[in-house]
């Protein structure tokens, strides 16, 4: 399939069949595509958590039940729910175990080179913090683009999915003790199959026109 025909016809998912579920290498394949989202100066301020187990799913459901139950079922019978987190925080520490995971992974020739992506790191991190004072924001833009990769790989991989942004923040972030680890809960992916009676399925896509969008030079 093309990126044309993936795009055309991945959708968002409204109702999972509960008795499928993802195969081991889906999941490794995500986990995998996850980590490898790209990030602005590769900050990478997410955490990702996957719940699989009816235990785990049943902790992000429970927090649905209130003024967001029109999501909760996708929850319940989605095969796996990605949480994607954000940091709180971008503290010097955090900074420094970045530069040392590039450091592990060979990106630095020289002392130079290290010590040019941290200059440059810091600043984009510090202009965020103390000048433009949207941190948080920038953070959780950095997020939306896991977010991106992940809907499209998805659809790339034959898994059905449903990004989530109707939740209350606060009760998943106490659900699953986030704030604790110094994260917060930026938009939830539910992942499986759908199921036959899907009415989403059978509705025809609806985008604004090429021309409106798009603007060519
Ligand atoms: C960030 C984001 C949050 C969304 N939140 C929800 C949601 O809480 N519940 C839901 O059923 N759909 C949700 N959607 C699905 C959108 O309504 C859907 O992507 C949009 O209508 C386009 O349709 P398509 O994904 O089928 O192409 C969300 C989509 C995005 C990208």
């Amino acid at each position: 399939m093309n990126l044309s025909d993936i795009v055309q016809t991945r959708y968002t998912t409204k109702a999972f069949d509960p008795s499928r579920k993802l195969s081991a290498e889906q999941v490794e394949q995500i986990e995998t595509l996850l980590r490898f989202s790209p990030s602005s100066t590769n900050a990478q301020p997410w955490h990702f958590v996957i719940a699989s187990s009816e235990a785990g799913k049943g902790r992000i459901a429970d927090t649905l039940a209130g003024g967001h139950a029109y999501n909760e079922a996708k929850v319940r019978k989605a095969s796996h729910v990605v949480v994607l987190c954000t940091r709180q925080a971008i503290t010097d520490e955090y900074l420094e175990r970045v530069l040392a995971q590039e450091q592990t992974d060979g990106r630095f020739a020289t002392p130079e080179a290290r010590a040019g992506q941290h200059t440059g790191r810091s600043f984009f991190v510090n202009l965020h913090r103390f000048e433009r004072r949207d941190a948080q924001h920038w953070a959780d833009k950095q997020t939306y683009l896991a977010l991106g990769f992940l809907l499209l790989g998805a659809a790339a991989l034959g898994v059905d999915a449903c990004p989530i942004e109707g939740f209350d923040q606060g009760a998943v972030d106490e659900a699953l003790g986030l704030r604790t680890q110094g994260l917060s809960s930026t938009v939830i992916v539910a992942l499986g199959f759908r199921a036959e009676d899907d009415f989403n399925a059978k509705l025809p896509k609806s985008r604004l026109p090429a021309d409106e969008v798009i603007t060519r030079l």
